[in-house]
């Protein structure tokens, strides 16, 4: 599996202060505020878990996922696998994602959630690949890890094929592996 790595993008290190010091700053900014962190499946895991145990006041969890219609780009084509269980209606809420790309099922996950009402609703990627934006795209992230250049990555819960998410760190993938 390691053999199929180009290079190590982010490591465990880089990975773990970064999220501590996000972590942190979600801290601050939602203390007495009981935010629910929604969690986008299933790519988040590692993130989400490692983010959330460093939160230090009452908050809740929850997660959706989501899925794109096979062949198609545009926001029109996804749909909701999962949706939330807690009612977010006047709560804060903060979207956790591993990837924002072209954007579209980040714009697509935030008006949906929006129509529940939330009293606030942001969104916090690990990763932003802003060259891969959609132009139509109208959400942008509020929190950001790391901005990445426009390569595939995998591991720390990204995939190639449902493989690789476990791997400790990201990752580029060796061109030979796309076949
Ligand atoms: P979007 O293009 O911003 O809608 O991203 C859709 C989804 O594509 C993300 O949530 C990821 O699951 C996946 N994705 C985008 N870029 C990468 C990548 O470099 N590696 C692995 N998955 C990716
Ligand atoms: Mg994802």
């Amino acid at each position: 599996m390691r053999a199929d790595i180009e290079k190590v993008l982010i490591d465990e290190e880089q990975l773990q202060t970064r999220v501590r010091e996000m972590a942190q700053q979600l801290t601050r900014e939602y203390a007495g505020k009981d935010p629910v962190f929604v969690g986008v499946l299933k790519g988040v895991v590692m993130f989400f878990g490692d983010i959330v145990k460093q939160i230090d006041t009452p908050c809740q969890i929850d997660f959706m996922w989501i899925s794109s219609y096979q062949g198609t780009n545009s926001t029109g084509g996804m749909q909701v696998r999962r949706d939330v269980s807690v009612d977010i209606e006047g709560r804060h809420v903060v979207i956790l994602e591993d990837i924002f790309d072209t954007g579209n099922s980040l714009e697509f996950t935030y008006h949906h959630l929006l129509s529940k009402k939330p009293a606030s609703l942001k969104i916090c990627t690990l990763l932003d690949k802003p060259e891969r934006r959609n132009p139509s795209v109208t959400v942008k992230p509020d929190y950001t890890g790391f901005v990445i250049p426009n390569e595939f990555v995998v591991g720390y819960g990204l995939d190639y094929n449902e493989h690789y998410r476990n791997l400790p760190y990201v990752g580029i993938l060796k061109p030979e592996i796309y076949g």
